[in-house]
């Protein structure tokens, strides 16, 4: 039978946790750069921004590319990138390509819609460069496979979008939980709870004169133009988006793999629906997803993009369940509870990157940031968000949305989450390419 903790133990425990975690941070302390980064930011409509200002403020780097297909969205970050960079103007590029024949640039940082993440950043470490992705790294799980390759073979720094790893309180929390905290972790819940509007029936249109949008597809095979899709609204589409577990599942069930210590599924399986509106969204506004891993381990996703009420009054977060209490996680901070439900300790420190806001940004991306940079200057820290990791989460996400659309539990194999015995799911594994950009590691 397990013993019941009193408040003192868990005092006790979560002490020995901050030690561990403060030692760690030190670690992870900042130092003077040693030489200057240069990077190109693809894709600067809204999260790019918040990313390009974001490494042009980085000690000893400097954004010196910005790409993007949209004219106007180019013409628009480069005075806010300018101003960040010190007053040194970057160049506006259309085409990515021009980017990647450019010696001089170290890094490219991608925030283009989620089709393009993973061919980008192959084609930027084939050019040498070490990659920013943002969260999805991957569209489907054999592109997500093929990044993780890729990063071996051309031996580059690949950090994925996760920016909660940057943050010192989850850090130090899931330290704590490693000691015992809350005993055996084994059950983590993950959500997300938006109120997003409907995007309606789009119709065909013309390409508007700012767009590119040959190069907006890329790797996608061709697509008609429709007016209800750029910018954002792609995300709701199979063709090139990845739905809200991808969107926002990959933060929140990224934290839940992060805290009960697990990696590949042996099941998952899911239930939801587009219940809200009927209208072009092909993916689903609810969605309640489980994982079930060795051990005795479980994550759930309960994904709602169309109400807004909040879970432990947050509209995201993860809450961590042991066989002696309880964690409650946000990218502000923690709570913990015992088995009688009564707080034992809480911290909180306002990151302004827990709000539901679309573009993010604030301390934790630029912690974020500054850690890969630091990992590429080989400053002797531990990189917060490698790629392999990054696929881990990624993948789970996919295996959510795949047992969603077969209808079906998927059986997985635990040493790399591939479907078994069921050809029709992995049909879902990877996609076809429009010719001339298919990828290849
Ligand atoms: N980590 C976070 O907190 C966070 C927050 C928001 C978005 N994101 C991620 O960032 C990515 C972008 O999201 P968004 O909301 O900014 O989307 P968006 O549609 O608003 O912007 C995408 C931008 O990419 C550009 N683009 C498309 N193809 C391009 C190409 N070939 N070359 C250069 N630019 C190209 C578009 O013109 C647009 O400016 C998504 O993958 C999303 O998941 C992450």
């Amino acid at each position: 039978m397990n013993s019941r903790p009193n408040r003192r133990t868990f005092i006790k425990t979560a002490s020995a946790g901050m030690a561990g975690a403060t030692l760690l941070g030190a670690a992870r302390g900042l130092s003077a750069p040693s030489n200057r980064l240069n990077a190109a930011v693809m894709g600067v409509h809204s999260r790019g921004g918040v990313l390009a200002t974001s490494f042009a403020r980085a000690e000893g780097c400097e954004v010196t590319h910005i790409c993007d297909v949209d004219e106007r969205a180019i013409a628009r970050s480069i005075p806010e990138v300018t101003e960040a960079n010190g007053g040194r103007t970057p160049t506006g590029v259309v085409d990515l390509r021009e980017v990647l024949d450019n010696p001089e640039v170290d890094i490219l940082v991608i925030a283009a819609p989620d089709h393009w993440h993973a061919p980008a950043a192959i084609m930027a470490l084939q050019a040498g460069k070490h990659v920013y992705v943002e969260k999805p790294c991957s569209y489907n799980p054999e592109e997500g496979e093929m990044l993780v390759q890729a990063q071996e073979r051309y031996n580059r720094v690949v950090q994925m979008g996760n920016q909660q790893r940057a943050s010192v309180e989850s850090a130090q929390i899931i330290d704590a939980i490693r000691q015992g905290i809350i005993g055996r972790p084994y059950y983590a819940r993950a959500w997300y709870a938006n109120n997003r509007g409907s995007i309606g029936r789009g119709q065909p249109a013309d390409i508007p004169d700012w767009l590119n949008y040959d190069l907006w597809q890329g790797p996608a095979p061709r697509m008609p133009y429709k007016d209800n899709l750029i910018h954002y609204n792609w995300h709701w589409f199979w063709h090139w988006g990845t739905g809200e577990i991808c969107n926002n599942g990959t933060h929140e069930i990224d934290v839940c793999r992060w805290a009960l210590g697990v990696d590949y599924p042996i099941r998952v399986s899911s239930s939801g629906g587009r219940y809200h509106y009927e209208d072009d969204w092909e993916f689903y506004d609810t969605q309640v997803a489980s994982f079930d891993f060795e051990g005795g381990k479980t994550i759930t996703w309960d994904g709602r993009s169309c109400n807004p009420y909040p879970v432990e009054n947050r509209g995201r977060g993860a809450s961590i369940h042991g066989e002696q209490g309880t964690v409650v996680i946000d990218r502000d901070g923690y709570t913990v509870y015992d088995q009688d439900n009564e707080e034992v300790w809480k911290r909180s420190k306002m990151s302004g990157e827990a709000s539901l806001d679309i573009r993010g940004g604030g301390g934790l991306t630029d912690r974020h940031i500054a850690n890969m940079l630091q990992t590429i200057r080989g400053e002797g820290v531990s990189q917060y968000s490698p790629i392999d990791e990054g696929h881990k989460s990624t993948l789970l996400c996919h295996l959510g949305n795949i047992a969603q659309e077969t209808g079906r539990t998927l059986h997985c194999d635990p040493a790399n989450g591939r479907i078994l015995d069921d050809e029709e799911a992995m049909k879902m594994w990877g996609r076809e390419y429009e010719p001339g950009w298919e990828v290849k590691v």
